[in-house]
């Protein structure tokens, strides 16, 4: 099912990060123990009852993914297998049914033909988000896990996240809030979380800041992660560390960035705690990385009520080069070892 026709038509370059009603989305059935086949429809409202669990108790959880359009016209999508598990172990800590990795990259695909019209050309900088959402559904007033349960599909053809665009530098703040308990959901991709974030963000934006940087929940010194992305640091000049930490959504992103440092740049790569204070003047480059964010070098800290630069260079070099292979693979240009991009057949 598509709707025929050219490209809708929009200003790409112009187009910003927000929601557009697309012509089809995905969705499934959840009842009575068990998944029905699912199927494209073109209505954007969902209708369920005031007492649905996804409601009251945030019994829900959706991922983030980006469909791009190649250089030789192929429409590609990057590790989705990978979406589908986090989706999976999002439900299981939920108490929801799982989507099956088939079903799940299934409505993904039929999602983006469907939607093929709406897929931003090659080199436009705008590209197809995806959101699978999985929601408890039904009614239910105590709490416990409902009994009904929608998968949802839909797309939206977006542009950077941030404003600058590219590898436009950002800046973060430390929130005063915790994002995430150290024995938490903050691992998980629950929307309960991002609740809790808001006004984080918020406060973060009235500093000037484009987002709120998070430090570790039990001790209030190790870096977390930002609002909606994981964070990377460049050490020494030569080793590339990210914090470990289960309080922190597992990132995509980073986790193919780590692969790209080690194999590709020769950098050496840390998962450890990154102490914020203690560590920040031996901090070369610092970014932003996640589906959303791509790879955005961050260039000011706000901590201890006051502005911090990072590094001594207004230049990102490496992190530019990280971009730069993994743009090259999301968008078919460079090649593509870990066989990590995903055409669909249109
Ligand atoms: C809190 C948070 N951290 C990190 C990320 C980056 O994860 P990924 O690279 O899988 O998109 C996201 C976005 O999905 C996020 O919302």
């Amino acid at each position: 099912m598509s709707k025929l026709g050219e490209k809708v038509s929009l200003d790409w370059a112009k187009i910003g990060f927000k929601y557009r009603n697309t012509d089809f989305r995905f969705r499934a059935k959840w009842d009575n123990g068990q998944w029905d086949v699912g199927r494209l429809v073109e209505d954007s409202f969902i209708k369920l009852s005031e007492g649905a669990p996804a409601l009251h108790y945030a019994q829900q959880c959706f991922e983030g993914m980006k469909a791009q359009t190649a250089k030789d016209g192929r429409i590609l999508l990057f590790r989705p297998n990978l979406n589908a598990e986090r989706m999976r172990r999002t439900a299981e800590r939920l108490l929801m049914p799982s989507v099956p990795d088939g079903l799940f990259i299934e409505a993904v695909e039929q999602v983006v033909r469907a939607n093929h019209r709406w897929v931003p050309p090659f080199g436009s900088g705008a590209s197809l988000y995806i959101r699978p959402m999985l929601i408890g559904v039904g009614e239910n007033l105590g709490l416990r896990p409902a009994e009904e349960f929608e998968f949802r599909v839909f797309c939206s053809p977006v542009g950077p996240y941030y404003s600058e665009g590219g590898l436009g530098s950002i800046s973060l703040a430390v929130s005063q809030y915790d994002r995430a308990a150290p024995q938490g959901t903050g691992s998980y991709k629950a929307g309960a979380n991002y609740a809790a974030g808001l006004l984080a963000t918020k406060d973060a934006i009235a500093l000037g800041a484009d987002e709120a940087l998070y430090l570790d929940s039990r001790d209030r010194r190790f870096i977390d992660e930002a609002g909606s992305a994981n964070i990377l640091v460049l050490i020494d000049g030569d080793t590339l560390v990210t914090p470990a930490s289960n309080a922190i959504l597992p990132s995509i992103t980073r986790r193919s960035i780590m692969i790209l440092a080690e194999t590709d740049l020769n950098l050496k790569v840390e998962e450890r705690a990154i102490d914020l204070r203690e560590e920040f003047e031996s901090f070369v480059e610092m970014a932003a990385c996640g589906t959303a964010a791509v790879l955005s070098p961050v260039k000011r800290v706000w901590f201890d009520d006051e502005w911090h630069d990072v590094g001594r260079s207004p230049e990102t070099p490496i992190m530019q080069s990280l971009y730069d292979k993994l743009v090259g693979i999301q968008s078919g240009i460079l090649c593509d070892p870990g066989h990590w991009v995903h055409p669909i057949a249109l």
